[in-house]
């Protein structure tokens, strides 16, 4: 199993204690906590162990301090704390090594979740409708929770589970008949603007949504003219779908549907019958189970026999089960949707599928304030063109004032606007509402992908001065504060993503990477008051290629982090 530097100083931290205190490691080491910067970097507390010594604290401490023993950490007490200080060697060249050995991979760890699989339902946008906001976040918290997985080695089968049946068609479709051009029957603009016009009507005229759900039941009961129709709407919208997600360089392992499981519905209804049962409510179907007060029933089948997002849903989960065995199996999802999930996974657990607890709704909040300039429905392309043309002025601007280098501003433009949009979403815990401000999230100041665009691009910048990253150096000159802090921000990459892979939570590494950052900073601008502290320093080649060597350590962890948030690397800007 491989091992991150810090889990390796934490786990001889604890066998140390726990050999002194005569109990196993295992009871030790979850109860060693980061420590006070001041105090040294790991931390024991005596207190649990006090009534049983029948000593005080700070007793039990120093006794400890005295007889542990670790090497690589100097271990002394401070008051009723054991702390352990790493030791500048041979910390400082693990650090770094561990880095710049692993490369892009570094955060990952292939052996954490060998032979296991998890599915991951993102992005999933309804076809011929409007993409929403919550499309957006689900686009780049799935692509990036995929991507953690990957780096720690499960078997990752994402899937873009369309919103490809339902009534809505039959909206496109009457609505097609009344306003469409069929000329522009491929066009995703066209189609959406159909659906808007049609979903208005119905609202206003009872007979025109009767109209679209007696198509939806023509499309249900198999009928060629109605899937033909129908078939032309999903080609087209997916072809729209497939130039973004190029553009996002997001590649699903399936791109299917709710439409998989047409003609599925029946057999998992008569499943569902055995157990936990169905029954009649207001003539539709729907599963028989003790509801809450005021909670609506989970339905199965309306009054008019067509079936709804939940019998979709239930026949996917199996569906997916039979295919992948997964362990784990995540719906990236909007907050709104809970209760759906709620009641689909009760049902899954009482129909008795021993799986049922392995499924997990990977809710998020909403984002207020992203239109565009181009109106208040929001589709994911406005979105990274309005990004990229905000990128471009300010690329124009830098280049002109001598701050920015670039051979090809369009595609630096493009690479920055991509790259802030989606730090701009992700750098929120998923679960909060936030509001989306496009002077904050398109800047090359404050906390903004494009910050950690250019604090990248400069450790690729330093290096290339300093005549490229060295192949050996000597750890033991990186004496500076600075640097023994910035080693320790590279440490924690590793630990950062398992733990954001625990949480499903993105923004553990994006705030990991403005940390990267701002340590990154304070070493580099050490050398504009004091010339023996630039990276480059001059008449001093060792002390150069160690400082090289940890500029490639950043660069490796801005970039590996960076990569998996989904956002590129320029590295020239
Ligand atoms: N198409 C749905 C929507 O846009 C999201 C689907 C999420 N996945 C699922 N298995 N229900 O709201």
């Amino acid at each position: 199993m491989s091992s991150s530097v810090y889990s390796r100083y934490r786990a001889a931290f604890a066998q140390g204690l726990a050999t002194a205190l005569g109990v196993p490691a295992s009871d030790i080491e979850a109860q060693i906590k980061p420590a006070e910067p001041a105090h040294g970097d790991l931390s024991f507390a005596t207190f649990p162990l006090a009534k049983a010594q029948k000593k005080a604290p700070p007793a039990i401490a120093a006794g400890l301090a005295q007889s542990v023993s670790v090497p690589g950490l100097e271990i002394k007490a401070v008051g009723p704390y054991v702390n352990a200080r790493f030791a500048p060697l041979p910390f400082t060249a693990e650090v770094i090594d561990a880095a710049r050995a692993a490369g892009l991979s570094y955060g990952g760890d292939p052996e954490a979740g060998r032979g296991k699989t998890v599915t991951i339902d993102y992005s999933s946008p309804n076809i011929a409708k409007p993409i929403g906001f919550h499309h957006i976040r689900t686009t780049f918290l799935g692509h990036c929770i995929a991507n953690i997985y990957r780096a720690l080695g499960w078997k990752v089968e994402g899937i873009n589970y369309l919103g490809d049946w339902g009534k809505q068609f039959g909206l496109v479709a009457v609505g097609f008949q009344e306003y469409g051009d069929p000329a522009r029957i491929d066009d995703m603009g066209h189609l959406v603007e159909v659906y808007v016009k049609a979903n208005k009507r119905a609202e206003a005229e009872p007979e025109f949504d009767e109209k679209a759900r007696e198509f939806f039941r023509r499309m249900e009961a198999g009928d060629a003219e109605a899937l033909k129709m129908w078939s032309q709407f999903r080609e087209t919208s997916i072809k729209g779908f497939r130039k973004i997600y190029e553009r996002m360089g997001i590649e699903f392992e399936h791109i299917e549907g709710e439409s998989r499981y047409q003609g599925k519905m029946d057999a998992v209804i008569e499943q569902i019958a055995k157990k936990p049962g169905v029954k009649e409510s207001e003539g539709a179907l729907v599963v028989d189970l003790p509801y809450a007060d005021n909670e609506p029933p989970i339905l199965l089948k309306k009054k008019d026999g067509s079936t709804l997002y939940a019998t979709r849903d239930l026949a996917a989960a199996q569906d997916r089960y039979e295919r992948f065995h997964f362990d784990k199996s995540l719906y990236v999802v909007a907050q709104d949707q809970a209760l759906h999930f709620r009641q689909v996974f009760r049902t899954l657990k009482e129909m008795g599928h021993p799986w049922a607890d392995r499924v997990v709704h990977v809710a998020f909040g909403r984002i207020g304030g992203m239109s565009t300039r181009l109106g208040r429905l929001v589709h994911l392309t406005d979105v990274l063109d309005e990004a990229k043309e905000r990128a471009s002025a300010i690329v124009k601007k830098n280049i002109e004032e001598g701050r920015l280098h670039t051979d090809d501003p369009d595609k630096l433009s493009e690479q920055i606007g991509l790259g802030s949009v989606v730090f701009g979403d992700l750098k929120h815990n998923r679960a909060s509402d936030y509001t989306f401000n496009w002077d904050e999230v398109v800047s090359l100041d404050g906390h903004t992908g494009a910050y950690l665009q250019y604090a990248h691009a400069r450790t690729v910048n330093v290096l290339r001065k300093g005549g490229g990253a060295p192949a050996s150096y000597d750890a033991s000159l990186l004496t500076l504060p600075e640097e023994q802090a910035l080693l320790r921000e590279i440490m924690r990459l590793p630990e950062v993503v398992r733990n954001a892979a625990e949480d499903y939570e993105p923004s553990l590494i994006a705030r990991l990477l403005l940390d990267v950052a701002a340590v990154f900073s304070r070493f580099y601008t050490l050398g504009n008051q004091d010339r023996e502290k630039r990276i480059i320093v001059e008449d001093n080649d060792a002390l150069r290629a160690a400082r090289l060597a940890l500029t490639d350590a950043t660069r490796v962890t801005l970039a590996a982090g960076l990569t998996l948030l989904g956002i590129p690397t320029p590295d020239n800007m």
